[in-house]
């Protein structure tokens, strides 16, 4: 190390302190995003908003469905055609093609040329021509003759019912203008026809929706699903809320009925009254293709945190704080070239394996004379950059679960705890069974018991419980009614390491849930889920035919 590099570096990590200061978000901020959030779900429910989108899916998979479906999944990258085997037991099988999308069809003036390449993708996996399984499986289905494909489209629809609905505005750095108010299914139909295809495409949904559906349908009837998470190139979630709550359809208050609601939460508070921001987000704001829109995206997704990253390490080597020096070709000078896996990858090297975090560095940024010094500045300022974005994810999950009237039933047999303000909305509480009650004594005083056993010495007597919770945590038993069963979806959550974690964090803050409802909460995986979502989906269209709209 020269000497100019050896005393710049102390100065490198205040300011990397410094930026990543900016980038925290403590207990009270994470209070008043979620508060700010559930009022906002409350407005979306009840006036038409860009949120709180009604889906028209008005019940939850058991596990028990079965059918051979066809869907497309076009998500923010890839196309998948699925044909997805829902075998009537909680599992299935997928059959499917996946490609990226060219970049040069997600930003046109014509939405023409995107849906000629998902229609071309449709004949491809029909003909077999990816895979000869699939050959099979659709001869299989084809007594139908004509496919009904359900159509995943991970973008803003207004729907106006499960079969339809119209785009309200692109994101993820998509930008066909002439889509926009548009029904997505008829765009896809009108170039899948253009083919002569036999296909029809049947329903729509959004991928947090899909997800919900499948998370439902792998996890069977007692899981008792509410929400699933997208937490990938971008972000948002879906909830089941009661149709009495949806005011925006002028629904008849009916308590027992329930509708799946895509939050579009990726927009929550576009007026930038609760949300963090520092001069990098103003920076990638500006610099978007909608900017002042999808503020919380901008903040949380995948799409955006590798950028984030980019810019501050770019402030930092302007200002001559960072010994680094990069290629001119590299990545560090090129607007989102910087993937969120760096961050996952970072994360995962620690600040124990300097080296191996040199080595990313430099192979990532094209970069030279990367010191242990810069390498923990970089890291500082991605793991500042990933926590910001699982606290925000976590308020914004809390609000979810607070707005779905979850919580407001206690672990303790009838005892409803409401602790919202709005008592219009509370649910129709039955009370807890007392069987539920007696479960609960007889663990307890086991549990009193084998404890007082291993007291005065004779712990061998010690059996297994009689009836062992089907969740434990080191504090309390959380039993299975009690659960509130999130499915969750994303390279994000999947691998960035600690991204749960920070997010259940952010949600003990949350008074609301505290500890003891975060030890409800159970988060799990669904991967893949929005294209066997939309399967479910036709299956459940197949099934209601006509009565599926309100
Ligand atoms: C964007 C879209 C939303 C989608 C999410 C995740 O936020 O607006 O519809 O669900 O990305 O893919």
């Amino acid at each position: 190390m020269t000497k100019a590099v050896d005393e710049r570096q102390p100065t490198l990590l205040a300011r990397a302190e410094k930026i990543a200061g900016e980038f925290d978000l403590s207990p009270d901020d994470v209070r008043s995003i979620t508060r700010h959030f559930v009022r906002q779900m409350k407005d979306g429910l009840a006036h038409e908003r860009v949120w709180q989108l009604p889906s028209y899916v008005r019940r939850v998979p058991t596990g028990k469905e079965k059918g051979k479906f066809l869907a497309v999944d076009l998500g923010g990258s890839n196309c998948r055609i699925c044909l997805v085997d829902l075998h009537g037991d909680s599992t299935f099988t997928v059959s499917q093609s996946k490609d990226s999308v060219p970049p040069e069809v997600t930003v046109n003036p014509s939405y023409r040329p995107l849906f000629d390449f998902v229609a071309h993708r449709i004949a491809d996996f029909l003909k077999g021509n990816e895979n000869p399984q699939c050959v099979q499986g659709l001869k299989d289905a084809e007594q139908h003759q004509t496919y009904n494909l359900g159509f995943t489209f991970s973008f803003t629809c207004e729907q106006t019912s499960l079969a339809g609905g119209r785009l309200i505005h692109w994101d993820k750095g998509w930008d066909i203008p002439d889509a926009v108010g548009r029904d997505p299914c008829r765009m896809l139909q009108e170039a899948i026809d253009h083919l002569g295809l036999p296909v029809i495409v049947s329903v729509l949904a959004n991928d947090s929706v899909g997800t919900l559906l499948t998370r439902s349908y792998t996890s069977g009837p007692t899981a008792s699903t509410l929400a699933a998470v997208i937490l990938g190139t971008g972000t948002n979630a879906a909830y089941i809320e009661r149709l009495s709550n949806v005011r925006r359809l002028g629904a008849e208050p009916i308590s027992d009925q329930i509708m799946i609601i895509n939050t579009e939460w990726g927009c929550f508070d576009d007026k930038m009254d609760v949300l963090p921001r520092t001069p990098f987000d103003d920076e990638l704001d500006e610099a978007s293709t909608d900017p002042g829109s999808q503020m919380l995206e901008k903040r949380v997704s995948g799409l955006y945190l590798g950028e984030l990253l980019r810019l501050t390490i770019l402030h930092l080597m302007q200002t001559n704080a960072l010994a680094i020096t990069c290629n001119p070709t590299s990545r560090i000078f090129e607007r989102h070239s910087i993937d969120s896996s760096f961050l996952s990858e970072l994360a995962k090297a620690g600040s124990d394996r300097a080296q191996t975090t040199i080595q990313l560095i430099k192979a990532t940024l094209s970069a030279e004379g990367v010191t242990e010094t810069d390498a923990r500045g970089i890291q500082l300022l991605a793991s500042a950059i990933a926590r910001r974005a699982a606290r925000l994810a976590g308020a914004s999950l809390a609000a979810i679960i607070i707005q779905s009237g979850r919580l407001k039933m206690s672990t303790k047999g009838t005892e409803h705890t409401y602790t919202t303000d709005d008592d219009e909305q509370r649910p129709q509480l039955t009370s807890r069974s007392s069987m539920r009650s007696i479960h609960r004594f007889i663990h307890d005083a086991t549990l009193l018991w084998r404890r007082l056993l291993r007291l005065v010495g004779m712990g061998s007597l010690i059996g297994k419980p009689p009836i062992p919770p089907l969740s434990e945590t080191k504090s309390s038993v959380v039993f299975q009614e009690d659960i509130i069963d999130i499915g969750a979806d994303g390279s994000l959550i999947e691998f960035y390491p600690m991204f749960e974690v920070e997010m259940r964090r952010a949600m003990r803050d949350v008074p609301e849930i505290g500890p003891t409802g975060d030890q409800r909460i159970r988060i799990g995986m669904a991967k893949d889920g929005s294209g066997v979502g939309a399967a479910l989906i036709a299956q459940a269209a197949s099934e209601m035919q006509g009565a599926i709209a309100i």
